[in-house]
């Protein structure tokens, strides 16, 4: 097992890059089952998450090379499995989104149910009742989704509404969409810039995808997709990540190969708390933070409002801002696994159903943490920068999957951090996590 070890206190100061955006990798990789030619991508992040996504591939048959760490070359051109098993979709949820690209591509899918995870119980129901309505027979065996086309072998376009904003969900059906019969829209669509992205690897392959990035998306089925390349936008939730670190630490960061537009819900709220955040050009923001913060309340909604993967981030930072910030989250229903460890290093954090209420500033001291969950992990790395003493972080594989060698960028510009191995043997459990491949 790894940790994180962080003595706090330093004001972070200097230039970090952000990697590609996880959350748009993963379906353009999956994206890449839609055609026997070869699809390229650059800026994957170097992440754990990938990685379990390039396994996946390759398990049921497709080619991944990777000529250099972040792009992928993937040709699914003998495609002889049409499933996800379930020692990799329990590692890895996003896996289901195999589901939509093999039932239209080949008529059939077989994909483990997605367990709940720390942050809730995650069903799939929206998307299984979308690819029924689009002609598919999903039935559940064992623990497995098993999906047909109709006879006649490809899905059906229809008008579809989501009673729920699920951003896999749209992914999945846009994708199943693309080789579907006739017109198919998507209604209350998930408008997150990573559905925006994939549209446009799927319009470059060849798709007929209009409204992507909105609430209604209506993709005209086709034959069948080609190849193409195509660049994964920078990843908005780690930018906003970084500017956190920065604002936390009192530090003053250059945040450079982001994308802005993407986070203008999150550089608004962090304005308003007292944050300086300036756009020194479309790709680079320059962030410190003189003033004392001031607490403001949040909301997590669907984009483009605050997101939820940035609420642990920002519970830290209020811990740190003088008064009562109340938070709201409304996407998951257990996502304050964070709270219980912050307050442990001494937050003032009182929860209250989907309601968390922070009161600071608090010094806070480090303290044994356990990481829970992608986010939360994030969450107590910032915790750990500004508090007093030496904080050690347990389960760091959680960071790993969403965070590009996370230790490395914060020591780059001035943190106490480093990552510690365990040397006693990982119990097999831990050890079927998919290594990293060798140091950056
Ligand atoms: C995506 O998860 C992201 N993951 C999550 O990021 C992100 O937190 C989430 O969207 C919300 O923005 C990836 O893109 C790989 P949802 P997803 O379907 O698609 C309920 C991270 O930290 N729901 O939009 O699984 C669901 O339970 C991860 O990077 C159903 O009820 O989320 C949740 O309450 C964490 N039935 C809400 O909708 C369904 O069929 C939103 O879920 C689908 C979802």
């Amino acid at each position: 097992m790894e940790k994180f070890r962080i003595v706090g206190g330093r004001a972070l100061s200097g230039r970090v890059s952000i990697s590609g955006a996880k959350n748009s990798a993963l379906p353009c990789m999956a994206a890449a089952l839609l055609s026997s030619e070869t699809v390229t991508l650059h800026n994957l992040p170097y992440v754990r998450d990938i990685i379990t996504q390039r396994r996946l591939l390759e398990d049921i048959g497709a080619t991944v090379l990777t000529p250099e760490l972040r792009t992928h070359k993937i040709t699914a051109s003998h495609i002889e499995l049409f499933e996800a098993p379930y020692e990799l979709v329990r590692t890895m949820r996003a896996s289901v989104l195999a589901l939509g690209p093999l039932l239209a591509r080949f008529g059939k899918a077989k994909v483990s149910l997605p367990g709940g995870c720390a942050i809730g119980t995650r069903p799939i129901d929206l998307h299984l009742a979308a690819f029924t309505q689009l002609g598919a027979e999903v039935k559940l065996e064992a623990g497995n989704v098993i999906a047909r086309a109709p006879k006649a072998g490809r899905l059906i376009g229809r008008e579809i509404h989501f009673d729920k904003v699920t951003v896999t969900g749209t992914e999945n059906l846009m994708m199943a969409a693309t080789l579907a019969h006739g017109l198919t829209v998507l209604n209350n669509a998930a408008c997150e810039p990573e559905i925006t992205d994939l549209a446009e690897l799927l319009n470059k392959m060849g798709a007929r995808v209009r409204g992507a990035g909105t609430k209604r998306i209506e993709i005209e089925g086709v034959e069948a997709l080609g190849g193409a390349e195509h660049t994964i936008i920078p990843d908005r939730i780690e930018t906003g990540t970084f500017i956190a670190a920065a604002a936390i630490t009192k530090g003053d960061l250059e945040i450079k190969d982001c994308q802005p537009q993407h986070l203008a819900s999150v550089i608004d709220k962090l304005r308003e708390v007292g944050v300086e955040i300036e756009e020194i050009n479309p790709s680079t923001l320059h962030v410190c933070c003189p003033k004392t913060l001031t607490a403001r309340d949040v909301t997590t909604e669907p984009y483009p409002e605050f997101p939820t993967d940035m609420q642990a981030q920002y519970m830290a930072l209020m811990t740190q801002a003088e008064g009562s910030a109340v938070i709201e989250e409304t996407v998951f229903e257990n996502r304050f696994m964070h709270a219980s460890e912050l307050q442990r290093m001494g937050a003032h954090i009182s929860i209250d159903g989907r309601s968390a209420s922070v009161t600071g500033p608090t010094a806070l001291t480090g303290a044994p943490l356990l990481a829970s969950d992608l986010r939360a992990s994030a969450s107590l790395v910032l915790a750990g920068l500004v508090a007093s003493g030496e904080t050690m972080i347990d389960r760091v594989y959680h960071i790993d999957r969403g965070y590009e060698k996370i230790e490395a960028k914060l020591r780059a510009v001035g943190a106490d951090i480093e990552r510690i191995r365990e040397s006693v043997t990982a119990p097999l459990s831990q050890a079927a996590q998919p290594e990293m491949v060798a140091e950056l």
